[in-house]
């Protein structure tokens, strides 16, 4: 398991004279991997949580419970307009607009959070998608005022079954929607179980859409 070389990318990553680095957490199980890594170097590293106001009960109640449990810093990040604003002016856009939602939702706050940062943590791994498939453990992310900034992606080349047993290693907990056939979880409406067995994320967006956009303006480092 290339642990060894995830656990030392992290280290490397935090190293202060970096500048300050921060983490997106989904809470899916990649996320929650690469949190617990990351925290033994920086326990107070900010937890961004992209809080759409369309998530499953059980992940909010899975986020509220890890950040009691491992105390951490978790930063919620909010749209500018409410779901029910939203849906109020231009109706439902998960259904008629997916691509517009997401940028509102999740691209739009968390842009502008990474103003704040130098390094990004997260989970992605390459074979959790087609669009994944070239992803590069270390990148750079060009933020839209054109500031560019570390993205680190310790389990790029780790398979889905790796990080499953390094969980049970570590003993950490999941988001108990796994356990219901969910093998990538995201917003309620547009997270179903897979449709295509053989492609992990094919039940997001009803295959219609494979990324939300927070990931695609970034360039291989
Ligand atoms: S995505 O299209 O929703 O971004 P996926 O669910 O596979 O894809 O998540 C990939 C990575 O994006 C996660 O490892 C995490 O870093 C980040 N991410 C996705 N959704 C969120 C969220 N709601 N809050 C914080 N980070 C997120
Ligand atoms: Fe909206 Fe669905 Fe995107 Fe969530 S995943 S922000 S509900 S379109």
């Amino acid at each position: 398991m290339p642990l060894t070389a995830a656990e030392r990318l992290i280290a490397e990553s935090l190293d202060p004279a970096r500048g300050p680095a921060c983490l997106t957490c989904s809470f899916q199980a990649e996320d929650i991997l690469v949190l617990d890594l990351a925290r033994r170097h920086q326990p107070r590293i900010p937890v961004l949580f992209l809080d759409t106001g369309y998530h499953f009960a059980a992940t909010y109640a899975y986020r509220d419970r890890m950040a009691a449990e491992w105390d951490l810093n978790l930063v919620n990040l909010v749209s500018a307009l409410g779901v029910p604003e939203q849906e109020a002016q231009f109706g439902i856009l998960h259904q008629s607009d997916p691509g517009r939602c997401c940028a509102l939702r999740k691209v739009a706050p968390l842009m502008t959070a990474l103003e704040n940062y130098a390094v990004w943590l997260t989970g992605l791994r390459r074979e959790q998608s087609p669009t994944r498939a070239n992803l590069a453990a270390l990148e750079t992310h060009r933020l839209p005022s054109g500031r560019t900034l570390r993205k680190v992606n310790p389990l790029a080349e780790w398979k889905w079954n790796e990080v499953w047993s390094c969980l049970a290693v570590r003993e950490i907990p999941h988001l108990p929607l796994y356990d219901q056939g969910y093998p990538s979880i995201g917003c309620e409406p547009c997270t179903a179980r897979p449709l295509d067995p053989a492609n992990l994320r094919s039940g997001r967006w009803g295959g219609m859409k494979l990324e939300c956009g927070i990931h695609t303006a970034t360039q291989g480092a």
